[in-house]
């Protein structure tokens, strides 16, 4: 077994963090010596997670991101276990559907916003009451390469993480100058979320982008360990995209 490290005496709380994004998200933090919470739909796979993260340092409260309930027993466990939660990475999304935005079920962009919106305002809104409104921390919301331009086919989706990422920019003036608040743009990172995009053809996908390669669930832990360190001490607001140098393409004729 490899040896933790020292703690490092702070703690997050990562939400949808059983797999992908914010598994790679919760192992950067754990291999930094932070104590983590994390959370998930399914039970089973949350507890796999965990005994592979280290039950010694890392719970698990199994939960759907937009029920306020789940948002309130997520933030007690994180501070029964360990008396605090400087840091809260909104991670857990959903894209449920693919077409024209003309056709729309606006149930389901209801939803969309549900999940992808109002519950990264929910746990925000909790840590920052239940801690760090008087002890400082960090926010860090996952958002997306589609909600900084138009992605067609994914309309709901895209508006939805332009929503966060704006939603980023209000809490950041609003929780200044104890709480610092950023958000995160992936382009395509290989998770179960993201397979249908390049699954069979990874060679292909990966071709568009300039560093050569998919993005892998670590690139993004790398930048949430930053974004909730002191080498961000300050930097708020802002929204760090992570693509591989996709964006790049945009401007070249
Ligand atoms: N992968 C990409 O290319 C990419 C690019 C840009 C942005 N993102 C964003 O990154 C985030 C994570 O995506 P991912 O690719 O890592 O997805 P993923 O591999 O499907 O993992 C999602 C994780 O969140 C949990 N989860 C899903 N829905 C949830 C909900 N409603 N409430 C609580 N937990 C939930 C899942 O566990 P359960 O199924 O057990 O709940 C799982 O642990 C999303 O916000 C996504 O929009 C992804």
């Amino acid at each position: 077994m490899t040896e933790l490290p020292a703690l490092s005496g702070k703690v997050a709380l990562v939400t949808g963090a059983s797999r992908g994004i914010g598994y790679g998200v919760a192992e950067a933090l754990v291999a930094r010596g932070d104590r983590v919470c994390i959370t998930g739909r399914t039970e089973d796979t949350l507890k796999e997670a965990v005994d592979k993260l280290g039950a010694d340092r890392v719970i698990g409260v199994a939960g759907k991101a937009h029920d306020e309930a789940h948002q309130a027993v997520a933030v007690e466990r994180t501070m029964e276990a360990f008396g605090r939660v400087d840091f809260l990475v909104n991670n857990a999304g959903t894209n449920p559907v693919f077409g024209p935005i003309a056709d729309l079920d606006l149930n389901v962009a209801r939803k969309v916003f549900e999940t992808n919106v109002i519950s990264a305002l929910g746990f925000a809104q909790r840590t920052w009451h239940a801690w760090q409104k008087d002890n400082g921390g960090a926010i860090v919301n996952i958002a997306s390469v589609a909600g900084l331009s138009p992605s067609p086919f994914i309309a709901a989706y895209g508006v939805s993480k332009a929503a966060l990422i704006n939603l980023t920019a209000q809490l950041a003036h609003e929780f200044a100058p104890g709480v610092r608040v950023n958000a995160i743009a992936p382009a395509v990172v290989k998770t179960k979320f993201a397979a249908a995009l390049y699954e069979g053809r990874e060679e292909e996908a990966a071709a568009g982008y300039p560093l050569g390669r998919l993005g892998v669930p670590s690139d993004i832990g790398g930048a949430a360990a930053f974004l909730t360190s002191e080498q961000s001490a300050w930097v708020t607001g802002q929204t760090l995209v992570v693509d591989g140098g996709i964006f790049l393409n945009a401007g070249v004729a």
